[in-house]
């Protein structure tokens, strides 16, 4: 088939396509807690749990033995026999053990009421009990239209590989096996450790989709999926024209699929089980999760963080997301070290919805959908976020209401319509600035238009006595004056942990309008595949490309560790576009800081050969765990690591600021001014090679490398440098500076940001 070579941004290219259907997916509201089910009495209400357990006293050997002893110390519990609780869990209502983990904690999960979970608490064996978390899927504008994704070359080409051999297990709501996305012509048969099961509904697995569970098709699972390794699709069309092929960044790496929610609720039990399934028993080699909650916390009650320690410490790339409660600073989830936390941008692709004025000034605003063309009509400014009933003061009727901000689109689309009027624009505040994606369901003609060009319809309704408009939805375009930026929605940093040492997020993805396989008509009995392609926004959409980008790398560079791996991508990534203009943030047009953006926007290409590489082991990251102060039950808890029993004590901790971690995050106080950190580089470029130090030294820091010439003789040797920051002047400005340590080579430029706080944010 014919694959376009196009460029859009360097690093991630799709290419649209286009007709006019729009398939609109509004995920359903969640499903109140998923495991809750009460019975009479309140104290009879059962609720999931995790029950950490001490391992000393429990078997050695992991498997059949270990669940046995699992059982036992829950009968013990609930005064009946190990038998009983064992039949009961093999029931078709399950009982009240639902797992017994072997690898990833050490522990099981448990169906219990609170007074069992009080009682619990009270047994020795018993470290810790912690009830479901309700994930949520990270999607925040939903408008869903049909369209194709277009492979890049740039990276496929120089790795010589598109991720053949590579094993992606993305956790999510469910997928379609029967869409083109996963049919497996030209793939090769799953590697031979694959031991995962088939288990979709009946339907046959095949070369592509080698395995898993799903029964039910989910709009965001088939999006994820697809978009992390989804196979070439051609011929597809988006508002009635041919545009080219789809696929996702590693179309020749094979997708194990895991169902852990229930539409957009996914409860932390279920994420954990797959993690341990798809890391120990299934063979994965990547780990793409789209879920999480939207609260920090310490690494032993986050189970995302529990369950990818022992998961990336095997040698399985973790990629999770930032979140979508930007743009409030310190949202950031997933803030463990040892995932790779994503945030999202935008990108050239936009759904356009073009403003005429009766003065003839063009606007380009975005729409959700399509809509029929609508030709001159009077324009009115309605002032606030009106609700009920406000309008009926107003007089819409054949007219294009002009609004204020973006949010309750839907609901006041509707408003208007009821009222007789026929369009309606909203425009931005200062606070939405230049973000236009449109996040509602409006079913008369509509556009979003930024603040900039809100004034100037402003203006132009002040100017006149009868001002007009026409609104016309010329679909999906790509406008390369249209830079990518960080998105309004996605979460920002700091972590609100004092001795993290490291800036989360970790590096950007693209995560606005993005096309990829949604369910559709057509496949469901087998006859012929789906082919429907829908358009979703959210940071669950940037972290499956650095999925698919991590299986490619894996596939190229085989020796790499998941630390490896990520450092190559934060080291080489963008902050700056390839005309050298900054890498904004979307709402102010303004340069994008490390706390919104982490490293940068992935640079695929450049990731394959950084030059250097930040690298960690497992074992590198007990002492930074020791070192954050958690005490030993906790600790032994994240590393769950059954036969190792880690005593701080007896480690020689390290402060997170010296986690060899491709990112400086120090705090500099006035009792403290300075601070000196520790990393290793190691070489993977050109053998005899020597790097000199860059420093942009964030306002009123100084910052030194100690050793600031790094002189290699060949590949795979270590060095070590250290870097003394110390503050000079006054506190920086707004409790945080910013700065980077650049390594540059003749060939190569490896670059840390650096991010100095000043000790007045609330950390814990
Ligand atoms: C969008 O709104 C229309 C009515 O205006 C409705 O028919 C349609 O089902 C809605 N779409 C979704 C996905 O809710
Ligand atoms: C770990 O070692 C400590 C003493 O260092 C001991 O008290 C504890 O029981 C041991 N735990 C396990 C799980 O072996
Ligand atoms: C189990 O039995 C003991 C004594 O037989 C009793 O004290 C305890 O309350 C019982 N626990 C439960 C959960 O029924
Ligand atoms: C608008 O109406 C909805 C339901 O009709 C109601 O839930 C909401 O509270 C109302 N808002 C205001 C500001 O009255
Ligand atoms: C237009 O008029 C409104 C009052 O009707 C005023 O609040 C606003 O500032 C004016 N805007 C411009 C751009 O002239
Ligand atoms: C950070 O933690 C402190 C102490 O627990 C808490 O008061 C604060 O609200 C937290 N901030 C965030 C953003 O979670
Ligand atoms: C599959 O669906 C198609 C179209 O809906 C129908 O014609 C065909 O008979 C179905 N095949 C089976 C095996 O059910
Ligand atoms: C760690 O702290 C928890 C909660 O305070 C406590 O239950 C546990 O016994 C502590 N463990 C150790 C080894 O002190």
């Amino acid at each position: 088939m014919a694959v376009m070579p196009t460029i859009l941004i360097p690093s991630l290219i799709f290419v649209l396509a286009a007709t006019t259907v729009a398939i609109f997916v509004f995920l359903p509201p969640a499903v109140a807690a998923g495991e809750i089910a009460t019975t009479g009495a309140a104290g009879d209400a059962v609720g999931t749990y995790l029950v950490v357990v001490c391992r000393a006293n429990g078997p050695k050997e992991n498997g059949e033995k270990l669940r046995e002893w699992h059982a036992s110390l829950l009968a013990s519990l609930l005064n009946t026999s190990t038998g009983t609780v064992l039949e009961e869990a093999r029931s078709p209502e399950g009982g009240q053990l639902v797992y017994s983990y072997q690898h990833v904690v050490s522990g099981f999960a448990a169906r219990l009421t609170v007074p069992e979970v009080d009682a619990l608490r009270k047994l020795h064996w018993c470290v810790d009990a912690i009830p479901d978390v309700n994930y949520r899927l990270r999607t925040t504008y939903t408008p869903t239209l049909l369209g194709l994704n277009k492979p890049q070359t740039g990276m496929w080409a120089a790795a010589r590989s598109m991720g053949e051999g590579v094993i992606v297990g993305v956790l999510d709501n469910g997928i379609d096996p029967r869409h083109a996305s996963y049919g497996d012509e030209g793939m090769s048969p799953p590697p031979a450790k694959w031991r995962g099961r088939c288990e979709f509904g009946g339907a046959p697995c095949n070369k592509k989709l080698i395995g898993g569970r799903s029964l039910t098709p989910g709009e965001h699972g088939m999006h994820t999926s697809s978009t992390a390794v989804g196979t070439f699709v051609g011929d597809v069309q988006m508002f009635r024209t041919k545009v080219g092929t789809a696929s996702g960044m590693a179309p020749r790496a094979h997708l194990a699929f895991y169902e852990v929610c229930f539409e957009d609720t996914c409860p932390s039990s279920k994420q954990l089980i797959a993690i341990e399934q798809g890391a120990f028993m299934d063979s994965v080699d990547v780990i793409s999760i789209s879920a999480g909650d939207d609260t920090q916390k310490p690494f032993y009650q986050d189970l995302t963080a529990v369950g990818s320690f022992s998961a990336v410490t095997s040698g399985v790339f973790v990629s999770t997301t930032a979140g979508n409660q930007g743009p409030y600073e310190g949202t950031v989830t997933n803030c463990a070290p040892w995932v790779l936390t994503v945030a999202a941008s935008t990108m050239t692709r936009r759904v356009v919805s073009r403003v005429r004025l009766g003065n003839g000034l063009v606007i380009q605003g975005e729409a959700g959908k399509r809509y029929r063309a609508l030709k001159s009509a009077p324009l009115i400014y309605v002032q606030g976020v009106f609700e009920n009933g406000s309008l009926n003061a107003v007089d819409v009727r054949g007219k294009i209401v002009f609004c204020d901000r973006s949010e309750e689109a839907t609901l006041r689309g509707e408003k208007v319509r009821a009222a007789g009027g026929v369009g309606i624009i909203f425009f931005n505040d200062a606070s939405e600035g230049g973000a236009t994606t449109f996040g509602g369901n409006v079913s008369i003609a509509a556009a979003r238009v930024n603040q900039a060009d809100g004034e100037k319809i402003m203006s132009y309704i002040n100017s006149t006595t009868n001002p007009t408009a026409s609104l016309h939805f010329t679909g999906v375009t790509l406008d390369p004056s249209y830079q990518p930026a960080i998105a309004i929605y996605s979460s920002r940093g700091p972590c609100n942990m004092s001795n993290l040492g490291v800036i989360k997020p970790d590096i950007t993805g693209p995560g606005t309008n993005i096309i990829a396989a949604v369910p559709g008509a057509g496949g469901g009995n087998g006859s012929s595949p789906t082919r429907t392609f829908g358009l979703m926004s959210g940071t669950s959409m940037a972290a499956p490309h650095l999925s698919g980008i991590a299986a490619v790398l894996k596939r190229a560079r085989p020796g790499w560790s998941p630390s490896a791996i990520k450092s190559a991508m934060m080291t080489t990534a963008d902050v700056t576009h390839p005309d050298g203009t900054p890498i904004t943030d979307e709402i102010t047009g303004k340069p994008a800081g490390h706390l919104l953006m982490g490293s940068g926007i992935v640079n695929p290409t450049k990731a394959l050969d950084p030059g250097l590489l930040y690298d960690l082991s497992g074992l590198d990251y007990i002492p930074y765990i020791c070192g954050l102060g958690y005490n030993d039950t906790f600790v032994n808890e994240i590393i769950a690591q059954p036969l190792r029993n880690v005593s701080c004590a007896t480690v020689s901790k390290i402060e997170g600021k010296d986690l060899n971690y491709p990112s400086f995050l120090v705090t500099l106080t006035a009792a403290a001014p300075v601070v000196e950190v520790r990393r290793t580089v190691t070489n993977v470029g050109e053998a005899v090679s020597a790097y000199t130090a860059e420093v942009v030294a964030p306002p009123g820091v100084a910052v030194e490398v100690v050793s600031p010439r790094l002189e290699f003789g060949s590949v795979n040797q270590k060095m070590d440098f250290r870097v003394r920051f110390s503050r000079v002047g006054a506190a920086p400005n707004g409790g945080t500076a910013e700065g980077s340590l650049r390594w540059v080579s003749g060939k190569y430029s490896v670059r840390s940001p650096i991010l100095v706080l000043d000790g007045t944010q609330n950390l814990v």
